[in-house]
């Protein structure tokens, strides 16, 4: 999908920040060492619509804190917002879901064997963010 050209995929600025901050803490989801540099935002006249980033840990790239706001969801936003997070990685990328269908649409894969921080982050989700579903590992490999 192209981007409409009345939304911007950018970094976010820092009022755009709060906004996802806000969003963030509505839909639960991971603020473990947010930094704005790494965020990217779908913006549509002022407003964030989606929102996203990558992560640097320190054995692994990780998508995570992806979010589109309510009434823009089953659009395509989702999936847009993960194609573009995408191509900026420069390497293969690890995600931690609870909705792998999504993920698998996007050429995320299951897999056995991840770096330590990944199994950290399942704990954490397991304990702090259990929604009494199971959290599964997925991993995108950045085409040669
Ligand atoms: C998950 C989320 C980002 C999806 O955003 P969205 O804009 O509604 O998704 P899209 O419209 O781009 O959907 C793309 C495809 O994934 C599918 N899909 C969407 N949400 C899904 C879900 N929860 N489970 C499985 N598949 C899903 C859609 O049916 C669509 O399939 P299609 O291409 O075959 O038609 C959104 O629902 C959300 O913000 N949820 C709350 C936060 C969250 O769960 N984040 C993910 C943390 S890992």
């Amino acid at each position: 999908m192209e981007i409409p050209e009345r939304w911007q995929f950018k970094q976010p600025n820092a009022g755009e920040f709060e906004e996802v901050k806000k969003w963030v803490e509505d839909f639960w989801l991971d603020d473990e060492s947010m930094d704005s540099a790494r965020f990217r935002v779908l913006v549509d006249s002022n407003k964030v619509i989606a929102f996203g980033r990558l992560r640097e840990n320190i054995d692994a790239t990780e998508l995570c804190t992806l979010g589109v706001v309510k009434e823009f969801r089953g659009k395509g936003l989702g999936r847009l917002m993960v194609e573009c997070l995408l191509k900026e990685a420069k390497q293969d990328i690890y995600v931690v879901t609870v909705i792998p269908a999504f993920f698998s649409k996007l050429g995320f894969e299951f897999v056995e064997n991840y770096p330590a921080s990944m199994q950290k982050k399942v704990n954490l989700c397991t304990t702090d963010y259990h929604v009494g579903e199971i959290y599964r590992v997925m991993k995108w490999k950045k085409p040669k």
